[in-house]
């Protein structure tokens, strides 16, 4: 099925690893000009050279998504870039945060909302009145399911993934007269930087494929194993394509049927 993709021109935050990259290179592959940003530069320049896209299909700027300045500038560089249109926007840059209450500080709390919310708000409000312009205008927030089943070891990121979750469920009613689109993809565990770092820091002594095993099976994940990151590009680029026109403020759990609630 063509779906509809090519030629049109996707925002992706934070592309240079795991998810985003994925992300960036399935909608490559369907046709898509992408722009992407990341806070490190050396990381963007290594994923644009490993996707080996030329510049009129890939742009890259350096952005952090706390700083509206910042993401405002690249929203426009980036649309500048492809002839001053954006048609979809994939607010995926992040990570989580690892702390049970009595580890959290306040600071620990400020950071994670901020995160959490400006890395969605910061890129909508740059790049709104460019998917208005569009006539197939689409949003996907890179969200987890622990919004809807929260962890207290990461007891910060599961509440600030519960207010994203419910913010896209108003956004799509709030962007739908402009003609946007907004969904959710909520992962379980992927295999991406997030649990390389992480098993470099737990310091098991066992290796990265017995201790993701290790992981999937104390988690409950049914299918036994780790998520690829390439599992959720194409469920993103999914809600992305125009041939998904009717559906908006819904979630799609990409998560290897984790957890037992029926949500
Ligand atoms: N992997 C999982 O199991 C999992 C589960 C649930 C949810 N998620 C969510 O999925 C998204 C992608 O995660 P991932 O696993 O693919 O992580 P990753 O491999 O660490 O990639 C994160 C990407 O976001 C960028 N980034 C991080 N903070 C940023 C900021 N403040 N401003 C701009 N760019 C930023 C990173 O580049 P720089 O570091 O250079 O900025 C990198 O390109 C995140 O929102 C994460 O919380 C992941």
């Amino acid at each position: 099925m063509d779906l509809g993709l090519a030629d049109r021109t996707v925002l992706v935050t934070g592309g240079s690893s795991g998810v985003g990259l994925a992300t960036v290179r399935a909608l490559l592959d369907e046709g898509a000009d992408v722009a992407t940003c990341g806070r490190d530069a050396d990381r963007l320049a290594k994923a644009a050279a490993h996707l080996g896209a030329g510049s009129d299909r890939l742009f890259t700027g350096v952005c952090d998504v706390r700083n509206s300045d910042g993401v405002s500038e690249f929203v426009e560089r980036a649309a500048a870039h492809f002839g001053g249109r954006l048609d979809a926007l994939v607010n995926n840059a992040g990570q989580s945060r690892m702390k049970p209450l009595d580890e959290t500080t306040a600071e620990d709390w400020r950071d994670e909302l901020e995160l959490k919310f400006s890395g969605v708000l910061n890129p909508l409000a740059a790049a709104r009145s460019y998917l208005r312009a569009s006539d197939a205008a689409a949003i996907v927030n890179v969200n987890a399911v622990l919004a809807k089943q929260p962890e207290t070891r990461l007891i910060t990121t599961s509440a600030a993934r519960a207010g994203i979750l419910n913010l896209s469920k108003s956004l799509a009613t709030e962007l739908a007269g402009d003609g946007i689109r907004v969904n959710s993809v909520c992962l379980g565990l992927i295999d991406t930087g997030q649990w390389t770092r992480r098993h470099a820091a737990a310091d098991t002594g066992l290796g990265y494929e017995e201790w993701q095993a290790q992981l999937a099976a104390d988690r409950g994940v049914a299918l036994g194993r780790l998520g690829r990151a390439e599992e959720v590009a194409y469920a993103i680029v999914a809600l992305l394509s125009p041939r998904a026109s009717y559906i908006t403020g819904t979630s799609i759990d990409v998560c290897g049927g984790v957890g037992r609630g029926i949500l």
